[in-house]
């Protein structure tokens, strides 16, 4: 999921030199690292299990599968220090299991935009699973367009020591909006230098353009499941509605 930018190589590679001087300081970090990633990855693990579950009931009820596919990662030890850094943090796993919530990162691509509020709404449902953080940016694109819906959550995995509840940063979007932030990603992360006003401005467009087209394939698809269901409304005049669902 994390694609590692040139700037930050270069960022770690500096801020290691400077702060790092001994070895001993990273090694501490390694084994440290090394101890934690296993309870992440568990979490990681549970939530892609209650995802394809949903998802599993879901294509057998309805014929329809709204997960399109799932990715996931543990944030790496480099990218950890960055981030740490740049928040002005103490450098330790200490610090970042406090003040880090994405450490485990899941990524669900639906098809359709109501997928991704039924995947939201039944997971958060689940009465072990507790909401940390919720950032609509499909309500609330960003200036350049990005949108997704992003969740934090607490999740529950059984370690030797007993329970724990495991922060898990859940982002969800439709394959469309998947497409644009992978390209937008690639082309910003290329750069070391701010991307120019009128690019933000082009890479909006381009988002504004995709949004149109996956809101009428949304329309489409209703449509034919409609036809499928009952055959009192043609498929045109539902497609004609604009289809989009009030704000969450
Ligand atoms: P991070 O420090 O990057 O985690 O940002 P944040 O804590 O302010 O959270 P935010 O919700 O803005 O972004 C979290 C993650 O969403 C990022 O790490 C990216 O994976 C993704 N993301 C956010 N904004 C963009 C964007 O403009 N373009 C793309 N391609 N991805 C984005
Ligand atoms: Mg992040």
């Amino acid at each position: 999921m994390e694609n590692k930018k040139p700037d930050v190589i270069r960022e770690q590679a500096e801020y290691r030199s400077t702060e790092f001087k001994t070895n001993d300081a990273m090694e501490v970090l390694q084994r440290e690292y090394a101890q934690v990633k296993p309870v992440y990855e568990a979490g990681i693990r549970e939530i892609n299990a209650r995802l394809e579950t949903l998802d599993s009931e879901f294509s057998l009820k309805f014929m329809h599968n709204p997960i399109h596919h799932l990715e996931s990662r543990v944030k790496s030890l480099d990218s950890i220090i960055v981030k740490l850094h740049s928040m002005g943090y103490p450098i330790s796993i200490s610090c970042a299991k406090k003040t880090l919530h994405d450490i485990a990162g899941v990524r669900v691509v639906c098809r359709y935009v109501d997928d991704i509020y039924r995947i939201a709404d039944l997971l958060l449902a689940q009465d072990d699973i507790n909401l940390i953080l919720k950032k609509n940016y499909i309500e609330n694109p960003k200036p350049n367009g990005y949108r997704s819906l992003h969740i934090v959550v607490d999740v529950p995995v059984y370690m030797s020591q007993g329970k724990l509840y495991i922060p898990v940063e859940i982002q969800i979007r439709t394959v469309a909006m998947d497409f644009w932030a992978t390209l937008e990603h690639g082309i910003r992360y290329k750069r070391t230098d701010a991307v120019p006003p009128r690019i933000v401005d082009e890479l909006r467009a381009c988002a504004d353009v995709i949004t149109e087209t996956d809101y009428k394939m949304q329309k489409i698809f209703q449509a034919l499941q409609m036809v499928g269901d009952k055959d009192e409304e043609s498929p045109e005049s539902i497609i004609e509605a604009d289809g989009r669902r009030p704000g969450r």
